[in-house]
């Protein structure tokens, strides 16, 4: 069975919860995101979930999520019929809404008026599901079928120019659905809409908050933990790779706080860090009472990486070389049972089978620096497997974890070498770190840091002439970049100010010796990635 249909029982524990089975839709990990910004905890389960296996989760409501296929076509995703009698509330959204009219004895057809894109919806009657809303709303919608005829029991509760059946509801038995999708920031109100649903409507307890998580997390890893030691008669020792970045840094806090100091954390300074970083991470773990075993290892590193320029490689290399020195290190310490990862709920939603299996290229190798060899003998702790990224920042800000790691814009795991096009030299990180260190620095000034995804520099192979006081000179050409994004899948270039810009290029031509000149990179992804490597 796949891990990601399995419910953490440290996190389902004592909260209410909300499934959404995944039709297919882009948007499936949205509703279960925007069910959790209500306080309800969410899970994504695929289409074909046992009910017996939904219902063992005793959840609050099911939400039905959209997808691509039609519902009368040959192997289009069904959900298991048991759901339908199952007496838990029901939410059908757009592909959701048609299996549910089709389910109960309704009929859905291809659409001669398709619908895609912004659209406003007339509600028709005072259904408790658009309680509190004006009675016209924008939303949006995406659909090519639609209801010809609805199932015994339901009413149509919104309409559009298009379709009578935007809204349809049988109230008393608490099965609702929509055309339109409430999750996308496209319908103003979709939140207010979700919350009708699932607070009002389902009755769910909004007690999914960082504080309970942390309890109930707590509890869960100590009681892991212990367990093991008895059994095994070990100490149940638990290590922890620290990137410095925001997941692991909240896992191993998590973790410290079930296990003390029988957790151990290693960070592996690779020499490919920014400015400052091991030591901020060193100095915050120590506020917080966690002793980190910082590993120098730059050495080690740059020699695998002489004359290394191809991109794939110069991962590959960070990427085992990583997995060698942690290996040496976690040899050092003796009896471990335990290995914390920060692995996040959108991973797991990935490594579970969807409808689509996806088949994409590979653009690049991924390396989790931090990341786990696979073949240790170690269990894992996995405290952030059902956790997004924001809630990962509410529960590290909970813990008390500076706002410089908890709101850190995400790294990669190679690090400044996949920012350094050409070779990685000891003098060439020197000035991409410091370039780099300017761009952070005029960004944070400026109050930007938290609205752009990432805002780093690259160090170009290309030199071009420049004049200097009276000289001429042959320097160094610095990139910047700057991007906004939801998920790192798509990004935008930052539409920086001028005056933001002109800092960054002025102080880093100053500052920064060998770099004469500075570009901003306006590329957006696709087609470009975020990274030049
Ligand atoms: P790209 O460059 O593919 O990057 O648009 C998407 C996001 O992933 C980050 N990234 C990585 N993160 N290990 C990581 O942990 C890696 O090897 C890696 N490569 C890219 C990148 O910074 C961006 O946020």
């Amino acid at each position: 069975m796949n891990e990601g249909r399995v419910a953490d029982p440290s996190v389902a524990a004592g909260v209410d919860s909300v499934v959404v089975l995944d039709c297919g839709s882009q948007y499936s990990q949205l509703i279960a995101r925007r069910v959790r910004e209500l306080n309800v905890y969410s899970e994504l389960l695929p289409f074909d979930t046992p009910w017996s296996e939904i219902a063992a989760r005793k959840p609050a409501a099911v939400i039905l999520s959209g997808g691509p296929a039609s519902v009368y076509e040959a192997g289009s995703p069904h959900p298991d019929p048991a759901l339908w009698t199952g007496g838990v509330p029901i939410l059908g959204i757009c592909y959701g809404l048609h299996l549910m009219a089709q389910a109960l004895g309704g009929e859905v057809v291809s659409f001669s008026r398709k619908e895609f894109g912004p659209a406003v919806v007339t509600v028709t009657g005072s259904d408790r599901l658009f309680a509190g809303l004006d009675p016209q709303q924008s939303v949006w919608m995406s659909h090519g079928d639609s209801i010809e005829r609805l199932p015994a029991g339901f009413q149509p509760t919104a309409s559009t120019g298009s379709t009578p059946y935007a809204a349809v509801a049988d109230p008393e038995r608490r099965l609702y659905g929509i055309q339109f999708h409430p999750e996308v920031v496209h319908t103003p109100h979709g939140r207010e809409i979700l919350r009708n649903f699932v607070v009002e409507i389902a009755g769910a307890r909004q007690s999914w908050t960082p504080a309970n998580f942390i309890a109930s997390s707590v509890e869960g890893i100590r009681s892991r933990v212990d367990e093991h030691s008895r059994a095994t008669g070990t100490d149940g020792r638990v290590l922890c790779a620290l990137s410095g970045g925001v997941d692991s840094a909240v896992a191993a806090t998590l973790v410290h706080r079930a296990v003390g100091d029988r957790l151990i954390c290693v960070h592996v300074d690779h020499g490919m860090m920014r400015k400052n970083e091991t030591e901020l991470l060193r100095t915050a773990f120590e506020q917080l009472g966690v002793p980190v075993i910082v590993v120098n290892a730059r050495e080690r590193f740059l020699r695998k990486l002489e004359g290394v320029t191809d991109p794939e490689r110069k991962r590959h290399i960070i990427g085992n070389e990583f997995i060698r020195v942690f290996e040496d290190e976690a040899a050092k310490l003796g009896q471990i049972d335990f290995l914390t990862q920060g692995t996040l709920y959108p991973d797991v939603i990935e490594s579970a089978t969807s409808v689509t299996e996806k088949a994409a290229a590979k653009i690049k190798t991924h390396h989790n620096v931090g990341g786990l060899p696979e073949d240790l003998s170690f269990q894992l702790i996995e405290p952030l497997r059902y956790l997004f990224k924001d809630e990962v920042r509410a529960v590290g800000t909970e813990l008390g974890l500076p706002d410089s790691m908890v709101q850190r814009q995400p790294f990669p795991g190679p690090g400044l070498a996949i920012r350094i096009i050409g070779e990685v030299t000891a003098e060439r990180l020197d000035t991409l770190r410091e370039a780099d260190w300017i761009v952070i620095d005029e960004i944070k000034a400026a109050g930007l840091y938290r609205s752009v995804w990432q805002s780093f520099a690259i160090l170009t192979p290309v030199r071009s002439v420049g004049v200097m006081g009276d000289g001429r000179t042959y320097g160094n050409l610095v990139a910047v970049r700057a991007v906004t994004s939801e998920d790192a899948m798509t990004a935008d270039w930052a539409k920086l100010p001028y005056e933001v810009l002109a800092r960054i290029s002025s102080r880093i031509v100053n500052e920064v010796p060998g770099v004469n000149r500075v570009v901003y990179d306006i590329s957006s992804k696709p087609p470009a990635t975020i990274e030049w490597e």
